[in-house]
C-alpha cells in the first residue's frame, strides 16, 4: 500500500514538474537571425538550410565545394513558399585546414556583421577493424568531427560574447553517447565532440549562450557512401541502416525545434537505441556482451570482403 502510495506521489511530483517546466519555456521567434551552417553541401546540413531558410532566417552556407554550395543557394532561392528575405551566403571551408578558420569565420561574421546561430553539422563516417585502420584516418576524423568544430567555435565565442548571446548546435550521434564495434574512429570523435560541449555549455551559460547537442540514430543521407575505410579509401555504399533511417527534413525539424524552445541535449532515433544509451551506464556488463555479439557478426562480413 505504502510503495503505492509513493508510487503515484512521484508520478504527480513529476509530471507537475515537467508541465510547470514546460510552461516557463518560452518559444523563440528566429526571423532574421544569422545561421551558420557547416556541411550544407548535403543531408542533413542541406535540410537544416531548408528548414531555417523557410522559417526567415538569413542562411551561411558552408562548405568545402563551391560549386555544391551554389547549387544549394539556387534551390534556396528558387523555393516558392514564405522564405527568407536574404539570399543565402555562402563561405568556402575546409574543417581540416585549422589554420585558415579563424580567418573564415571573420568572412562568416562579414555577411552580415553577427552570427546568432551555428550549427556545427559537418561530419564523417568511419567503417574499419582497428587492426587495419591506419593513424591517418583516426586523425581525420578527429579533425574533420571534432577539432574543426572546436575552431569555428572558438572563433565565433567572442562575437557572440559581444552580440550579446547567440545558439550554438553540435549535431553529434548516438555514437557519441555509446560505441559500437568497427566504428572506433567515428566512435571516439563523437564522444570527444559532446563532452566538449557539455563542458562549454555550463561556462558560457551566464553570458546568454545556449549550447546543444543532437544525437541522432541513423539518417537517410549520403554519410555511409562519403565513410572512410580503414586504409583510408571511400567506402562508397549506402549501407542498408542507412537507408532505413530517418529522413534528413524530419531531424532538421527537430534542430529548429531545439532553436526555438533551447533544449539542449536530445537523443532522436527507435526506442531500443535509445535505450541502449542507458543501458551502457546503469548496465554496462549487458552492454559489453551485445556489442560482443555484434562484433562476431560483422566481422564475417569483413571477412568476406577480403
Ligand atoms: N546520417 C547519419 O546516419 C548520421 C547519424 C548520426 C549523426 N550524423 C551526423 O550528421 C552530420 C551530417 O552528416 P550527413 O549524414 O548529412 O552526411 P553527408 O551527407 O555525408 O554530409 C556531410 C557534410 O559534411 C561536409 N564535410 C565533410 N568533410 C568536411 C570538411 N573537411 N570540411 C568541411 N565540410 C566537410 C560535407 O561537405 P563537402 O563534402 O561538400 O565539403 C557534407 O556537406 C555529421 O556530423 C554526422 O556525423 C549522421
Amino acid at each position: 500500500m505504502f510503495a503505492k502510495i509513493t508510487l503515484a506521489g512521484s508520478f504527480v511530483f513529476f509530471t507537475v514538474l515537467y508541465l510547470l517546466r514546460g510552461m516557463k519555456r518560452k518559444k523563440l521567434n528566429i526571423k532574421g537571425k544569422v545561421v551558420l551552417i557547416t556541411g550544407a553541401t548535403s543531408g542533413l546540413g542541406k535540410a537544416c538550410a531548408e528548414i531555417f531558410y523557410k522559417a526567415g532566417c538569413r542562411v551561411i552556407l558552408a562548405g568545402r565545394n563551391s560549386e555544391r554550395l551554389e547549387k544549394v543557394k539556387t534551390e534556396l532561392v528558387g523555393l516558392k513558399e514564405g522564405c527568407s528575405d536574404y539570399k543565402p551566403a555562402i563561405l568556402q571551408i575546409d574543417l581540416c585546414d585549422l589554420a585558415s578558420i579563424p580567418k573564415k569565420v571573420a568572412e562568416a561574421v562579414s555577411f552580415y556583421d553577427r552570427v546568432d546561430i551555428l550549427i556545427n553539422n559537418a561530419g564523417q563516417s568511419y567503417r574499419g577493424q582497428v587492426l587495419e585502420t591506419i593513424l591517418d584516418v583516426d586523425q581525420r576524423l578527429m579533425m574533420v568531427n571534432y577539432f574543426g568544430h572546436v575552431a569555428i567555435t572558438k572563433a565565433l565565442l567572442p562575437v557572440m560574447i559581444s552580440e550579446g548571446g547567440g545558439h550554438i548546435i553540435g549535431i553529434s550521434s548516438i555514437q557519441g553517447k555509446i560505441a559500437i564495434p568497427y566504428r572506433t574512429a567515428y566512435a571516439a570523435s563523437k564522444h570527444a565532440f559532446q563532452a566538449f560541449f557539455d563542458s562549454l555549455r555550463a561556462e558560457v551559460c551566464d553570458k546568454n549562450i545556449t549550447v546543444s547537442v543532437l544525437s541522432p540514430s541513423y539518417i537517410h543521407t549520403n554519410i555511409s557512401i562519403n565513410a572512410v575505410r580503414a586504409d583510408g579509401s571511400q567506402h562508397n555504399v549506402l549501407d542498408n541502416s542507412i537507408a532505413k533511417g530517418m529522413k534528413a527534413e524530419y531531424v532538421a525539424q527537430r534542430i529548429l525545434d531545439m532553436v526555438l524552445w533551447k533544449e539542449q541535449d536530445v537523443l532522436l532515433g527507435p526506442f531500443h537505441h535509445r535505450i541502449a544509451c542507458y543501458l551502457r551506464p546503469i548496465f554496462p556488463n549487458i552492454f559489453f556482451y551485445i556489442m560482443a555479439k555484434r562484433a562476431l557478426k560483422e566481422r564475417n562480413e569483413f571477412d568476406k570482403e577480403k
